[in-house]
């Protein structure tokens, strides 16, 4: 155990029995290094461990209790007696290889409470407790032990009673996709299940009045608090089901027809850790990293082989329905049907690539991503999806030689795209041969792709089976010395610190509902809910940048429902170490010479020294500064939902005695995200730390601003 100081302090039930133990087991309570939160554990009457959160002065989790159900066995939860606890205290510093920040402070104090059953089996669990200045984690233990081995287990039952009727930004629990609008509204009011079969999810699942996490709140008093869970490995992801009249939630995992539990463990196990975040100013619970703090140290050695980047890609185009992935032009993105009309609209051949590598080269774009290169995509949304997709085979008019070569020749990084169509079997069958080909020319990172119902049926995307094939990936590249983007994953859980080649994913609706959604796309309000939800779980393959935001030319059905200067600023307030630049090259020009508003994507940086986040609400607007590692160059986003704004900004993170030259794009006098979204300005601007600048942001508008320093 990784613990600078550990003292274990053995308890035992009789030297506590002037206060009665045996019946309501004494508190044991564990805080926070600066004491503002206080975590009390006890037991029942029944012998049943509960908990209890305070911050301050407020109860924000009352008595909660624990306890597990097991097929064929009986279940862990009365009759424990406590056995001794340990406590520790850590603090430490550790570098990310890439990150928001450079340097995370490691500070807790922790409680291990050793329990045992007083049954003839005396099965033994532990509740091992971290709490931090920014919140808590838990988990539970199940050491080694005679009468345990093999558990199903049927449900695991966390409680989180919560205090109010808070305000809650939420997804439902599907057990298939995170790719849900953000709902905003009180505890008793979360309705999941009216979330259910939205028409352009490929996959989709709810089957209880449950929320995904990361789940924030607000509470009447103002307080911020934000579920979620770190390190999920080998476990099925955690939902937390809604009881409105006890305001009252409880984990719920993912299950599995298959399994006919939820999840299969070997006895020793630890579970994923339970995460609560608790702040006072909304972007606080942005700044904390708390989940990554909870994961064990980088387990794979230097990443060196990634280099965070920008990226353009053949990939909006098939989204807007300029072209397709299959040679044979028979899908159709927007309904998820095959059946459009056919012809030849194959987006990735040998020039239309060449034709965004020049792109790249040309606006300071490293990376070029390919969707549609390899063959299988004439058949990747039938229901038969097994075997269909080959990741070494081209199709015959992308000359893969020829691309890797011009590529090479303009220092542009080709991106590897393997999308499985949710058939993860044929993906685990080719990957070395696949991870192999990657290597072998030049390839370092590779976006992958689950689209659709998990095959084999039983099975879906968010339970232990497909945990353990996304860790799988993630093992196996890591060998390999690959980085990986992927979408409809498993949510993040801080798992990039110990597999730092984790570097992206998507897990949220991304920029593409834009382009096909028939319900009119992300509303203006969807980002500047995202930053708060989400985006607390890791980085986010979002795609911004799209200028032709009406699709003129293209779709009329459709479009992006925010302003041009908006999308600039995602750049910053988005966090991810690979950054799209979606839209397609010729959107990017103006009367034949680069769009001025591509300048700030150009220099914008993508990996970060630190990261202040400068003011914010949940669901209304968010305004994020960061610094660039090796540069020193500052950059500020800041967007709003369909409210306009005018929004200060103080440069006091700015140096002393320094001055910066400063470029500021902001939304145009008439900007509207519905009206007038690529209405923008750009100014040019002198900053110095006592630098203090209003700036007005349309409805569904934002700014973007990069600061260099003057020498
Ligand atoms: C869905 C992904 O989110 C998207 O980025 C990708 O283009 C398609 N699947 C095809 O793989
Ligand atoms: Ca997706």
């Amino acid at each position: 155990m990784k613990i600078a100081t550990l003292q274990i302090t053995f308890l035992l039930c009789v030297a506590l029995a002037i206060t009665g133990c045996r019946e309501t087991q004494t508190d044991y309570s564990v805080n926070s290094p600066d004491g503002h939160i206080v975590v009390d554990i006890a037991l029942s009457n029944s012998g049943q461990p509960y908990y209890r959160v305070n911050y301050k002065d407020q109860t924000v989790i009352d008595t909660s209790f624990m306890s597990f159900d097991f097929k064929d066995l009986p279940s862990l939860k009365d009759n424990f007696k406590i056995v001794n606890t340990a406590t520790g205290t850590f603090d430490e510093s550790w570098d990310m290889p890439w990150g928001e920040q450079l340097s995370v402070r490691n500070n807790y104090n922790e409680l291990i409470v050793n329990l045992e059953e007083q049954s003839e089996a005396k099965r033994r669990l532990s509740i091992h407790f971290k709490v931090y200045d920014d919140g808590l984690g838990f988990r539970y233990e199940f050491p080694e032990q005679p009468n345990l081995n093999e558990v199903l287990i049927t449900d695991e039952n966390t409680q989180f009673n919560l205090t109010g009727d808070h305000k809650v930004w939420w997804i439902p629990g599907d057990w298939d996709i995170y790719e849900h609008v953000y709902n905003e509204t009180k505890f008793s009011e979360i309705d999941a299940i009216a979330k259910q079969n939205h028409p352009n999810l490929s996959a989709t699942y709810i089957p209880e009045n449950a929320v995904n996490t990361p789940v924030t709140m607000k509470t009447d008093e103002g307080l911020y608090l934000s579920f979620h869970e770190a390190d999920l490995t080998n476990y099925s992801g955690m939902t937390l089901k809604v009881d409105h009249s006890n305001l009252d939630m409880v984990s719920e995992l993912v299950g599995s027809e298959r399994l006919g539990a939820k999840a299969k463990l070997t006895v020793p196990f630890n579970t994923p850790w339970r995460t609560i975040q608790i702040a006072e100013r909304a972007g606080d619970l942005i700044e904390s990293k708390l989940a990554l703090n909870l994961n064990d140290p980088n387990e794979i050695g230097a990443v060196d082989y990634f280099t965070p980047m920008k990226y353009v890609g053949i990939w909006w185009e098939m989204h807007i329905g300029k072209s397709t992935w299959d040679m044979e032009g028979s899908q159709d993105m927007s309904t998820w049907m095959e059946g459009k009309e056919g012809g030849t609209r194959h987006g990735a051949t040998t020039e239309n690539a060449k034709k965004y590598i020049d792109f790249a080269s040309a606006y300071g774009i490293r990376g070029l991503l390919v969707e549609g290169w390899n063959t299988g995509w004439d058949k990747w949304i039938s229901n038969d999806r097994e075997g269909v997709f080959d990741f070494m085979t081209p199709y015959s008019d992308y000359d893969f030689d020829d691309v890797r070569d011009y590529a090479k020749s303009k220092n542009v990084e080709i991106i590897m795209h393997h999308e499985t169509s949710a058939a993860p079997l044929t993906y685990e069958k080719q990957m070395d041969q696949a991870y192999d080909f990657m290597k072998s020319n030049g390839i370092n990172s590779v976006k992958t792709g689950y689209v659709g119902k998990i095959i084999p049926r039983g099975e879906y995307h968010h339970g232990q089976w497909m945990v353990n094939h996304y860790h799988k990936v993630l093992v196996e590249t890591a060998k390999k010395k690959i980085a990986v983007n992927a979408h409809e994953p498993i949510k993040a859980t801080g798992k990039r610190r110990t597999y730092p080649n984790a570097i992206a994913r998507e897990g949220l609706r991304g920029q593409e509902f834009n382009a096909w959604a028939t319900d009119g796309g992300n509303p203006p309000s969807h980002l500047p809910t995202v930053a708060f939800t989400r985006m607390l779980s890791g980085p986010i393959d979002f795609t911004p940048g799209v200028f032709n935001i009406k699709f003129n030319e293209y779709k009329e059905s459709n479009q992006v429902n925010t302003t041009l200067a908006h999308q600039l600023a995602l750049y910053v307030v988005i966090y991810s170490p690979i950054q799209m630049a979606c839209d397609l090259p010729e959107h990017y020009m103006l009367d034949g010479k680069i769009h001025p508003a591509f300048q700030f994507i150009s220099d914008v940086g993508v990996d970060w020294q630190q990261t202040k986040v400068l003011d914010g609400e949940v669901g209304d607007f968010v305004v994020i500064a960061r610094q660039e590692r090796n540069t020193g160059d500052w950059f500020v986003g800041g967007i709003t939902d369909e409210n306009e704004r005018e929004q200060s900004v103080s440069f006091s993170f700015l140096e002393e005695g320094k001055t910066y030259d400063a470029t500021l794009y902001k939304d145009g006098a008439d900007a509207h995200w519905d009206n007038n979204p690529q209405d923008y300005d750009i100014e040019k601007m002198e900053l110095t730390k006592a630098s203090d600048v209003t700036i007005n942001m349309a409805p569904g508008g934002g700014f973007a601003i990069s600061i260099v320093e003057r020498k």
